[in-house]
């Protein structure tokens, strides 16, 4: 019997298969450059070649058995391949139009006068069918014993390319440094959550003070700059010289250039807005009201 389906559609979609399928398993590897690599390619062209041989060879072999045949069933033989690949094609995935309007064995059930009409089964169903089974088999089994689509896995690809990303943008990322650091009302927000993260158990979340000074008020200890904000910005990079709970946070590290530029811009904000807290630390230094004359 000669194959019903055509090498060029054959080898399309047998090769569609194979690269759809390293493709879902390449890719929970984090390795899809390997699609495109000599090996893969190689082997693409190699499995191409060997379909085309093997077709060739079935042709040949389909001729030299016709000359054996009798008159008879080289007409069927004709007759099942009549027509051009995709007619044939068609009558093999669908029904053949001929047999579906005789010789359908039909079941009489007898007591309800229903009669059954057994059809067989249409091609694509049955391959649709057997399809799923041999999908199951492969997922289950690729499930079980490799990475492929195991969600632990998944998570810690997704959560270093995550870090590496952040390590990227940090490294790209300009840091403001005190030159060039300045109030800006919209950091104002992201500053206060910084803030309340890193700068509360001290100062408490309004700024009135507790550990550390009031930072509403006009009273200040540490006064290395002639702008108020500049002063702000060099306290939390450099610290205080004269008691080291108020730490380094810029110098050592601890807290990125942008992220005091957005700190400074809120304790700027909360020192100069005319709102006050109610409660708040007795006043700790000089009492200063203009900057510029320090
Ligand atoms: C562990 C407690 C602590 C933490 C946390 C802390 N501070 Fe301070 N802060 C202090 C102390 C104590 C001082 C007083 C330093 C001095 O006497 O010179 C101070 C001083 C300051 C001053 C200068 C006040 C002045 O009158 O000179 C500013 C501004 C300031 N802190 C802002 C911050 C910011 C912003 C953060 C968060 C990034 C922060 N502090 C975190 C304890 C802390």
């Amino acid at each position: 019997m000669r194959s019903r389906i055509s090498s060029f559609i054959m080898i399309p979609s047998f090769l569609s298969v194979i690269i759809f399928m390293l493709y879902v398993f390449f890719r929970s590897y984090d390795r899809i450059s390997y699609l495109v690599h000599p090996i893969t390619v190689s082997f693409l062209i190699i499995t191409t070649i060997s379909l085309w041989i093997l077709e060739f060879i079935n042709n040949l072999i389909f001729r030299k058995k016709l000359q054996f045949l009798a008159e008879e069933e080289k007409k069927k033989i004709f007759e099942e391949n009549e027509g051009n690949y995709f007619y044939r094609f068609y009558k093999f995935i669908f029904h053949d139009p001929k047999k579906m309007s005789d010789g359908v064995k039909k079941i009489d059930h007898g007591f309800d006068g229903i009669i059954e009409l057994d059809n067989q089964l249409p091609m694509w169903w049955v391959h649709l069918f057997y399809l799923t089974i041999v999908f199951s088999a492969i997922y289950f089994f690729s499930y079980l014993l490799m990475d492929f689509s195991n969600p632990y896995k998944e998570y810690e690809i997704a959560y270093k390319n995550q870090l590496k990303e952040i390590e990227i943008f940090e490294k790209n990322t300009p840091q403001a440094t005190i030159e060039n650091a300045f109030f800006k009302d919209h950091l104002i927000n992201s500053g206060k959550i910084l803030f309340d993260e890193n700068c509360a158990t001290c100062h408490q979340s309004d700024g009135s003070g507790n550990i550390g000074p009031n930072l509403t008020d006009d009273y200040w200890i540490n006064t290395k700059e002639k702008d108020l904000f500049k002063n702000i910005f060099s306290i939390i990079w450099n610290g205080s010289d004269n008691n080291p709970t108020m730490r380094a946070f810029g110098k050592s590290g601890e807290i990125k250039g942008n992220d005091i530029e957005k700190i400074s811009s809120y304790v700027y904000f909360i020192n100069q807005k005319s709102k006050k807290p109610l409660i708040y630390k007795a006043p700790q230094g000089k009492k200063i009201t203009e900057w510029s004359r320090i």
